[in-house]
């Protein structure tokens, strides 16, 4: 679809219904859910957002990779994507146990079952670390055990929506 159509609202999609940041390819892929994450224009191009912990399985396919896929799925879907935020595909096969189908297009993974689907070429990766806070009280709360973020920004090639 046309970007310029898309009405979604950012702030309950990722935060509340949350969505999977998918990676990898034909061979092996694998998948996780997020509920931190944006939408947004950066150098000229329609981009998302995703921020995830070094620890993430996901983050080796993301780096390895040129392209990761944001995708929301409905309501019925919330049980797999409580399991992909809580199982780590290095210990279960996320596609199996799930159900999801892991397609590929323009080279990016996402779920067959998605709702929607931003396909993605990955554009800048940008460490999230001590040192970029400038409030250092939120440090404790989220970064107890450190595994910090990195953000990564996607140029949105494709949008999928059903
Ligand atoms: C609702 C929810 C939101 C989450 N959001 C994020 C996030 O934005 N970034 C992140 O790094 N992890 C997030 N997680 C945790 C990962 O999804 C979780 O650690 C997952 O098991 C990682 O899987 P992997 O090791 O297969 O990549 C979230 C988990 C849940 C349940």
């Amino acid at each position: 679809m046309d970007i310029k159509e898309l009405k979604m609202n950012p702030f309950t999609e990722i935060g509340e219904d949350w969505a999977l940041v998918s990676a990898g390819g034909r061979e092996k892929a694998n998948t996780m859910t997020v509920s931190w994450g944006g939408v947004g224009v950066f150098l000229g191009k329609n981009v998302v957002f995703a921020f995830i912990r070094e620890s993430r399985y996901t983050k080796e396919f993301i780096d390895s990779g040129e392209t990761f896929s944001l995708s929301f799925l409905s309501g019925e879907y919330r049980n797999a994507l409580a399991l992909c935020g809580s199982k780590s595909g290095r210990d279960i096969d996320k596609w199996k146990e799930t159900g999801l189908t892991p397609v590929i297009d323009e080279g990016t993974v996402y779920p067959k079952e998605a709702k929607r689907a931003f396909l993605c070429r990955k554009i800048a990766a940008v460490p999230v670390d001590k040192e970029s806070f400038i409030d250092g009280s939120i440090l404790p709360q989220w970064y107890a055990q450190g595994d910090f973020h990195t953000m990564y920004v996607g140029e949105i090639i494709k949008v999928i929506e059903k």
